[in-house]
């Protein structure tokens, strides 16, 4: 094909080979050679003539990006949330928006329990010990005591795809379950009945539970829900995870709480501001875990959001309905 009749793509950051030659095939497309995410203004420069943006999640696509690319008609985000793109206002502008939903369920359920475990019986901070030399005597009956995740009780918040998979690896803990969620429907029903989790109300959830986890997506109702009060319903002791959005949790009231003794540890893979500062107090803990948002970060996982993400372009900017629109009312 004349390169001059191919559409003109901009991906904001070098995908999996397996997507982006897919993409690179059908389009004429410009690649982000940095890892470094581009600014605004870089964005707006190399994208300024394309049909078809892939995005990442740290690519902030808000009025100002959308108004400078006016022959815009997809923008394919390589994640399943997708809270840093303005969709109302692509959707007013006829503008297709694409996730890559369902593939990093498994992988992100996995993560989240590597981080249940590690933070529950400290294994960053027993392997630290080990590393540091401090290891001096062959057993201690009190070296490093952590907390029992077989028997206790696991709260999800937020029970879509993501929570109903963390909740299906609770049952070999032997763990009785509760969950909160915005809304019950046919798919929290079946995952009653499939995990015999409990839905109760968010409070309740707090307040009875020994290791909590944070499974909803970022938005207004969702910004700081676990906040000040909330961290103050939850048990002494209790666990907190969140694999899902960092802003979803007050940091300052998370920090307060570890200080305080009250909460008894914490496993995030997301944080306020990303990458977090190496000055973040939550670092001080040795009782809170860390990652680097690594929640869909399986070799074969990032390969299919590649494959998945280079389709929906592909269908969006062929006029036909993608497989993940996220704003269907846009056609
Ligand atoms: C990752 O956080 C995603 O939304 O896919
Ligand atoms: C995301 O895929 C979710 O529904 O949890």
């Amino acid at each position: 094909m004349n390169l001059k009749l191919k559409k003109q793509v901009f991906v904001t950051r070098k995908l999996p080979e397996e997507g982006l030659k897919i993409i690179k095939d059908h389009f004429n497309a410009k690649i982000w050679p940095s890892e470094q995410p581009p600014t605004k203004e870089e964005i707006i420069q190399n994208g300024e003539q394309c049909d078809g943006l892939v995005t990442l999640l740290s690519d902030p696509i808000d009025r100002d990006v959308i108004d400078h690319l006016p022959k815009l008609k997809v923008i394919a985000q390589y994640a399943v949330g997708y809270d840093n793109i303005d969709v109302k206002y692509a959707t007013e502008n006829g503008i297709i928006v694409t996730n890559t939903p369902g593939v990093l369920t498994e992988t992100t359920a996995d993560l989240t329990w590597a981080l249940i475990m590690a933070t529950a019986r400290r294994i960053t901070e027993a392997d630290r010990y080990v590393r540091d030399g401090k290891w001096k005597v062959a057993w201690g009956p009190e070296l490093l005591l952590g907390t029992d995740i077989y028997g206790a009780t696991l709260g999800i918040i937020g029970m879509g795809r993501i929570g109903s998979s963390v909740a299906k690896r609770a049952a070999g803990f032997d763990m009785k379950i509760l969950f909160y969620n915005r809304s019950v429907n046919e798919f929290t029903k079946e995952v009653e009945k499939i995990t015999n989790a409990q839905s109760v109300d968010l409070d309740t959830l707090l307040k009875n539970s020994d290791i909590i986890t944070l499974h909803v997506p970022l938005n207004e109702k969702t910004h700081h829900m676990i906040g000040k009060r909330e961290v103050s319903l939850m048990k002494q002791g209790a666990i907190l995870i969140n694999t899902s959005r960092g802003p979803v949790v007050d940091e300052n009231a998370l920090h307060e709480s570890l200080a305080s003794g009250h909460l008894g540890g914490a496993g995030l893979d997301v944080f306020d501001e990303e990458p977090t500062k190496s000055t973040n107090p939550l670092l001080r803990y040795p009782n809170v875990v860390v990652a680097p948002h690594i929640g869909s970060a399986s070799t074969k996982t990032r390969a299919t959001m590649a494959k998945m993400c280079a389709e929906n372009l592909i269908t969006g900017l062929a006029s036909k309905t993608p497989p993940n629109i996220v704003n269907p009312e846009v056609l």
